[in-house]
């Protein structure tokens, strides 16, 4: 069976710049796979090579088996996308920009499209010119998920919504992948990708650096621990894998990479009024990856 995605040694360079080093990747068919990166990390580029929009240098996408250079119509037929920027027509309303799209897509499915109106509360009478970014993404949003695809390409589709369109759209999403449809999200939000997806790439500077599922790339990062005691906390800072203490007045926080036993054990020596510890947030497994690289969450490009 054909995977949804897959590449093979896709290259891009622009000139000596590498904005996307040699991918290997296989997105399988219903899964929703999360591709995230920092702004610049080569999202868009990885996707526009995939599709076959720009020419990649080296290697080759296919999509459902289809090459995307040599059999880009067909592969196309099977796809919906949401660029990470796009430009419609000023003078047309919202509901003839999706009808439009929907023309171009070739088929689409009326009734949800409806749906979709309704649950993102689009205006479709008004002119195109006149939305906000947020109304202008959410007929890429609209305009995608009506279609019913296979496979939804998305580019960064949540950027300019306000959270309960996000919640909306991350119910569409999860919809779409109970229907059999795949997603490929790339995201510099991490909370949407922890919560939708089965999957998660990480692109750092055109390089695919982690690949897996949540639980498996949680190694990767410390475990939070947060102790309360009756008296000053014991010393916890000499225990290998412990990190970052801190203590302010009676409590203790640090984080703990590896066995955590012994530091547990130097807890409950200090007679712990409370223990509290919790999985790092996928904002932390990029912390831990990046160092102290700052992950711009508010201005999507
Ligand atoms: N046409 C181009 N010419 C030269 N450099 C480009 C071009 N398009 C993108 N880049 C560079 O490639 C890198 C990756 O960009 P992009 O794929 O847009 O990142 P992302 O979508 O993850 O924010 C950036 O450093 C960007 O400046
Ligand atoms: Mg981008």
């Amino acid at each position: 069976m054909d995977a949804a995605i897959k590449t093979e040694g896709l290259t891009k360079r622009y000139g000596s710049f590498v904005a996307l080093a040699p991918l290997n990747i296989e997105v399988q068919k219903g899964e929703i796979l999360g591709y995230l990166g920092p702004n610049g990390a080569g999202k868009t580029t990885t996707i526009r090579s995939i599709l076959g929009l720009i020419k990649p240098s080296a290697g080759r996408a296919m999509i459902f088996g289809l090459d995307t250079q040599s059999n880009k119509v067909e592969a196309h037929q099977r796809l919906a996308y949401i660029p990470g920027e796009s430009t419609f027509w000023p003078n047309l309303t919202g509901g003839e920009t999706l009808y439009l799209l929907g023309k171009i897509n070739g088929k689409i499915d009326k009734k949800y499209m409806t749906e979709l109106i309704k649950k993102f509360q689009f205006d479709p009478t008004k002119k195109v010119r006149t939305y906000s970014k947020g109304n202008r993404q959410k007929i890429n949003i609209i305009a995608a998920f009506m279609t019913r695809a296979d496979l939804l390409i998305m580019d960064e589709p949540t950027s300019g919504l306000d959270p309960i369109m996000e919640q909306a759209f991350k119910e569409c999403a999860l919809e779409a992948r109970a229907n059999g449809q795949t997603i490929f999200l790339s995201s510099h939000v991490l909370e949407e990708v922890e919560a939708l997806c089965d999957r998660i790439a990480i692109l750092r500077s055109g390089k695919l650096v982690e690949l897996g599922t949540l639980p498996q790339m949680r190694h990767l990062s410390a475990l939070s621990v947060e102790a309360t005691f009756e008296t000053k906390p014991p010393r916890v800072d000499h225990i290998k894998g412990v990190s970052n203490v801190r203590v302010i007045g009676h409590q203790l926080t640090c984080q703990i990479r590896g066995p955590i036993e012994p530091l547990l054990a130097a807890i409950i020596a200090g007679h712990p009024k409370s223990l509290l510890s919790r999985e790092p947030s996928l904002e932390e497994l990029f912390l831990s990856l990046y160092g102290g690289e700052k992950i711009n969450k508010d201005q999507p490009q």
